[in-house]
């Protein structure tokens, strides 16, 4: 068993769309162990997305990323990093692979819809910063 943090981003929450990328998710074989809505302030959105701070995209992904509402979520499965990664597509929804939750509902490179770790030292940091181990329930 492997956990992964998600991210239903902004543009997702905005368009109603929490509930079909869930079932997605459920249907791919992941568990939801916690999950919460939260409205990120551009500083919270700054530290999880740190690691991009020197990258042209950093000021408009961080505002876009606190322009509403999202849902996080810690997920668990057999190989769930890689499994929600392949679930979600490529970053670039022109890229998406038929059946991914970008290619169904991204919008452009950015308001992409959905975030996954991309790797167990970003997972257990990324499920650190949103969720403590009481909350960490199913
Ligand atoms: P994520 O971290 O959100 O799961 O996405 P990812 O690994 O597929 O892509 P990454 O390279 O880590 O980029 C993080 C997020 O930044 C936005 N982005 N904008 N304008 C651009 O060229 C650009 N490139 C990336 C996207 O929201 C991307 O998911
Ligand atoms: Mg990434």
């Amino acid at each position: 068993m492997e956990r992964t943090f998600s991210i239903i981003k902004p543009d997702a929450v905005a368009r109603n769309l929490q509930g079909e990328i869930m079932a997605m998710i459920q249907n791919a074989g992941l568990r939801i162990v916690s999950m919460k809505m939260l409205h990120l302030t551009k500083a919270q959105a700054e530290g999880f997305y740190a690691v991009h701070k020197e990258r042209p995209f950093f000021d408009s992904l961080t505002e876009y990323m606190s322009s509403g509402p999202c849902v996080v979520m810690c997920l668990e499965g057999d190989n769930a990093i890689q499994k929600y990664r392949d679930l979600m597509g490529a970053t670039n929804k022109d890229n998406a692979a038929e059946g991914t939750i970008r290619k169904k509902y991204a919008l452009d490179i950015e308001k992409n819809s959905c975030h996954g770790s991309d790797g167990p030292d970003t997972a257990a940091m990324e499920i650190a910063y949103f969720f403590n181990a009481l909350e960490l329930v199913g």
